[in-house]
């Protein structure tokens, strides 16, 4: 049987146009599936839409609609993003779903019936953008007097009964279980802030409101809709059949590995272990949290009018030119700028020179001088080794490099491999070959036609377009497209189509 993977990105919030910082994670997610699959894994990919809460209602209000029809149009917005993005997600979960009410009752009755929930009165501040509760000692005073919460989101004082979540008595248990699972949560620097930030001491969690209607109802009491952080962390069960131990996709949980921004850390490394700790539910294996994106060099934000759009982004430059731009120029988990200069940089010297060129230059010598076939194996010189070993290494070297979620150094490992075969190409100038040693130049094309398979096999989880295209020309078949297939040459006289370029530059108009 093959192991089984589960993958999942935040589900997004309905309040607004979905941009780059969704795009994002879900291309990260996107990879990593994609990654599995060809590494042999039974995958299952999960991502959604977060529709409840405040801030849904307001947006809704402020458009004039009611919820539920708001939610249905931003919801649909971010599936067709999906899908231009070519995210090959297996389910795509919506909160207003009847199953994911079932799903959050039933964890809400666990908790209850375990004795993690009490009634009692919550009073203090509230963020409605981050819908996240904050102390007084972690607000700042602006000049005006008005008071914000770290990210800047404007605060207001809430007073209202409220059920709470017993989250003080999981302190020990949350320290113990980062301690044993130091994989946890990444990156590393993250994972020690959660730490001490448990170690600070934990307080009892408002899990309910009552000031507004848009959510789950709470169990026994309609008059509290849950808070939005509970029903929407519970999606990830919900997509995997909760509270069905029976459902077919149940064999799924605990999920492998949760996709999330920086900012939304707290809420699955902290509150989602001890909901389902207390509701004896297995726990997740892997959190691991991305930068942010600034544009220029500045903040995102809808008062710059600097937000990107990425399907405009995806207009301009082409689908796997942006899903290559964002996993090779910053590390995952770090911050890092998007600039049209840094874009163009990236699509002309790595795509369109190295591995563009590296292609249409191999393929076009075998077309020319091999009749368009593939031509066989000759004797492997040392200088041949030494590339075909380095492009054999590839799988291994970037699935170690992908299971830490350092998708940059990923592709660093790829380009290694290809700026060597440029190096190599221009050394053993297979044109010059061709009236003196034919047979030579057949060798020498063959190694860059098997550096190029293997090269166009590892990329594909991240340009699944462009390396179709460069494996169709490369005459590899569909189902030889694995890493396992990687071992098996492709035989010796397979026609190839015509090569066609993969990667055009792009030109930027002289001023
Ligand atoms: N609905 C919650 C997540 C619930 S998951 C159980 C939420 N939604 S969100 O739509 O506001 O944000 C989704 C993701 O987008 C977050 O992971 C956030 O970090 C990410 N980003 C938002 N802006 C971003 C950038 N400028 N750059 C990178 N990612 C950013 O939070």
């Amino acid at each position: 049987m093959r192991p089984s993977y589960f993958v999942s990105t935040p589900i997004y919030y309905v309040n607004g146009a979905p941009h780059i910082g969704h795009a994002y994670t879900s291309i990260a997610a996107d990879v990593l599936a994609r990654w599995k699959r060809l590494d042999g894994y039974d995958v299952f990919f999960l991502t959604g839409t977060d529709e409840h809460g405040q801030k849904v209602e307001k947006a809704a209000a402020e458009a004039g609609l009611d919820p539920q029809r708001f939610a249905d149009r931003v919801s649909a917005d971010f599936r067709a993003m999906a899908a231009r993005m070519a995210i090959s997600h297996d389910q795509f979960i919506r909160t207003t779903e009847p199953r994911h009410k079932a799903s959050c009752t039933a964890l809400w009755q666990r908790l209850a019936a375990a004795g993690h929930i009490y009634l009692g009165a919550y009073e203090g501040w509230y963020a409605v953008r981050d819908e996240s509760f904050y102390d007084e000692g972690e607000l700042t005073t602006r000049a005006d007097g008005s008071k914000v919460a770290p990210t800047g989101a404007p605060v207001e004082w809430v007073r209202e009964p409220s059920y709470f979540f017993r989250l003080s008595a999981f302190q020990d248990r949350l320290l113990a279980f980062y301690e044993a699972e130091p994989d946890f949560i990444a990156p590393e620097g993250r994972r020690r802030e959660v730490v001490s930030f448990v170690r600070g001491g934990l307080r009892d969690l408002s899990i309910s409101r009552t000031s507004f209607r848009w959510g789950i109802p709470v169990p026994g009491d309609p008059a509290h809709v849950m808070y939005v952080w509970l029903d929407a962390l519970t999606n990830y069960i919900t997509g995997c059949g909760f509270p069905d131990p029976e459902a077919p996709l149940w064999r799924f949980w605990p999920a492998d590995i949760h996709l999330i921004g920086k900012d939304i850390l707290r809420f699955h490394a902290v509150y989602w272990p001890a909901f389902l700790m207390g509701a004896g539910v297995a726990l997740p294996r892997r959190v691991s949290s991305n930068g942010w994106w600034t544009v220029e060099g500045e903040k995102m934000s809808k008062s710059l009018g600097n937000v990107i759009d990425p399907l405009k982004l995806i207009e301009t430059y082409g689908l796997d030119q942006v899903r290559f731009f964002l996993m090779r120029e910053k590390p995952f988990g770090a911050d890092g700028s998007i600039s049209h200069a840094a874009v163009v940089l990236r699509v002309n010297v790595e795509l369109a020179n190295d591995l563009g060129n590296l292609s249409q230059r191999s393929l076009s010598l075998i077309a020319r001088n091999c009749d368009g076939r593939l031509p066989p194996r000759g004797d492997i010189t040392a200088d041949d080794a030494t590339l075909l070993d380095a492009a054999a290494s590839l799988p291994g070297l970037l699935r170690e490099r992908i299971d830490r979620q350092v998708f940059n150094e990923a592709l660093e490992e790829a380009w290694k491999v290809i700026r060597a075969a440029n190096v190599y190409i221009d050394r053993q100038a297979p044109w010059a070959l061709r009236k003196t040693d034919p047979v030579r130049m057949a060798a020498v094309l063959r190694v860059l036609a098997d550096v190029l398979r293997a090269v166009a096999t590892v990329l594909q989880p991240f340009m699944p377009g462009s390396m179709a295209a460069m494996l169709d020309q490369l005459g590899v078949p569909e189902d030889a497209r694995d890493f396992a297939a990687l071992g098996a040459p492709l035989p010796a006289g397979t026609t190839l189509p015509a090569p066609s370029g993969v990667f055009p530059r792009i030109v930027e108009p002289t001023a």
